[in-house]
């Protein structure tokens, strides 16, 4: 680790440049891009979406992060110390959402990755191979009745999650992702590979990339730019606490970039993998979530070798949750850090420890709690789904473009970047992007959200 900095504060550092890489896209790799942008992409019809996705990714997540990154390297602080330290005022407000927004999703995100751990579980057993094809989304059902065994599997995943966090920045995180994305990407490429040899495989490369523009409505535009924020980790200061934790010499611009690539490169490569797998056993795209915990499965079941491709695609469910898992308990327990000054290993203990009993109620939602509704007819999981996702990241995402653009301004941003020996050349593409086209795209997605349109 580079001592250079003479840090007072004992914070964390990256030891290297490929671990800042790899830890940032680990925490935008994860359920969102495995298990939610399959489903949304089938829901909304395929190519269009995925057209307008990329996109979003672009316009809207790109240069959003490139501010989260500059917020949190220039203040080297937790996301409340960030904007209380650079402008305060309702400023750490920003701060505050974000470390709320850190608690809330880390609450449910443990539980459905709960479930992908269950699975990982059961495929080792052998559980799928040659079951009959009316059995197998059962057992999905099953676990969402059993109680139990959800507490069971969330307290599995939160206990990993809070033991890689104990090791702290570059021995606890970053020795993690520099082990996982390798073994992630192995994992995907080969799927990937595996489904397009599929007689589906043509049939999903169509459905994914050849767009059928009328098959694209409001509701498609408003969830992809919506999730541009989700897989990309924008909105509630993760990119800005990891960030806090890079050298000076590394190119911001660069490493979001690259992140944003791999990213987007993971959702289409699982896309290609999922729909070529489900095409060639005639399953539907529009199955909605259930389509890795219900649909897929009865694949497993029925082809050759399913067991092995069984265990493969839940190891590699459960390493990207828990690569992003990671990154929203390390927000939380950067701010007690910074702020409170606790210990890494107290703040990591006692916090892991409430977010788990914050996310009992979405364990049990389904079943002892599946009459309670928050918002509509949702369950409890749903409900703060819905308020972290449309609501609490893309407002947070709003006031850090609007801050980044137009109070901490962005010639400021600049000289942070430029810091090392680096050459920021698309600074004015950005300026435009950041102060202009994010905030008003995201603006429209909220207020839209909340019900204005
Ligand atoms: N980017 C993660 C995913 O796609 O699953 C989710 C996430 C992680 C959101 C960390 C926000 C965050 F801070």
């Amino acid at each position: 680790m580079s001592e250079h900095h003479h840090n007072k504060a004992p914070r964390g550092l990256w030891s290297s440049r490929i671990g800042f890489i790899m830890s940032a896209a680990g925490s935008a790799v994860g359920l969102g891009n495995i298990w939610k942008f399959p489903y949304i992409t089938g829901m909304h019809g395929g190519g269009a979406f995925v057209i307008f996705y990329l996109f979003s990714i672009v316009l809207v997540g790109l240069p959003i992060m490139v501010a989260e990154m500059v917020i949190g390297r220039h203040a080297r602080k937790d996301p409340v110390g960030a904007f209380r330290r650079l402008r305060g005022g309702i400023w750490t407000g920003v701060g505050w959402l974000g470390v709320a927004a850190g608690f809330v999703i880390l609450s449910y995100y443990c539980v459905v990755a709960g479930w992908a751990v269950d699975y990982l579980w059961l495929s080792i057993k052998g559980t799928f191979s040659g079951a009959h094809a009316q059995e197998v989304p059962e057992i999905f059902g099953n676990l969402l009745n059993n109680d139990l065994a959800q507490l069971f599997w969330q307290a599995v995943f939160m206990g990993l999650t809070v033991w890689i966090v104990l090791g702290g920045v570059s021995n606890g995180l970053e020795r993690a992702n520099k082990v996982m994305m390798p073994v992630l990407f192995l994992i995907l490429i080969f799927l990937a590979g595996y489904g397009l040899s599929l007689p589906g495989g043509a049939k999903a490369l169509n459905f994914l990339f050849a767009p059928e523009w009328g098959k694209l409505d409001a509701s498609g535009m408003l969830e992809s730019l919506g999730h541009s924020f989700f897989t990309l980790s924008l909105g509630m200061g993760a990119m800005l606490t990891y960030g806090s934790y890079a050298e000076e010499e590394t190119s911001i611009p660069g490493v979001a970039v690259t992140v944003a690539i791999m990213d987007t490169t993971v959702a289409l490569l699982a896309g290609v993998a999922i729909f070529a797998i489900a095409f060639s056993y005639g399953m539907e795209p529009a199955a909605g979530p259930g389509l890795v915990f219900k649909t897929l499965p009865i694949v497993f079941s029925q082809m050759p070798g399913g067991t092995l491709v069984a265990i493969l695609f839940f190891v590699l469910l459960v390493f990207a949750a828990l690569t992003s898992s990671i990154s929203l308990l390390e927000v939380v327990v950067a701010y007690y850090c910074d702020e409170k000054k606790w210990s890494r290993k107290k703040a990591t203990l006692v916090m892991g420890g409430i977010i788990f009993l914050i996310g009992v109620p979405s364990a049990l939602s389904n079943h002892l709690l599946a009459d309670f509704h928050i918002i509509g007819d949702r369950n409890f999981l749903d409900s703060v789904d819905l308020l972290a996702t449309n609501y609490m990241l893309p407002l947070g995402g709003l006031l850090i473009a609007i801050f980044t653009g137009w109070v901490l301004t962005t010639r400021l941003a600049r000289a942070e970047i430029e810091k090392g020996e680096v050459r920021f050349h698309l600074y004015p593409l950005w300026h435009f992007l950041i102060r202009y086209v994010s905030p008003i795209l995201v603006a429209i997605v909220f207020l839209y959200k909340i019900g204005l349109f």
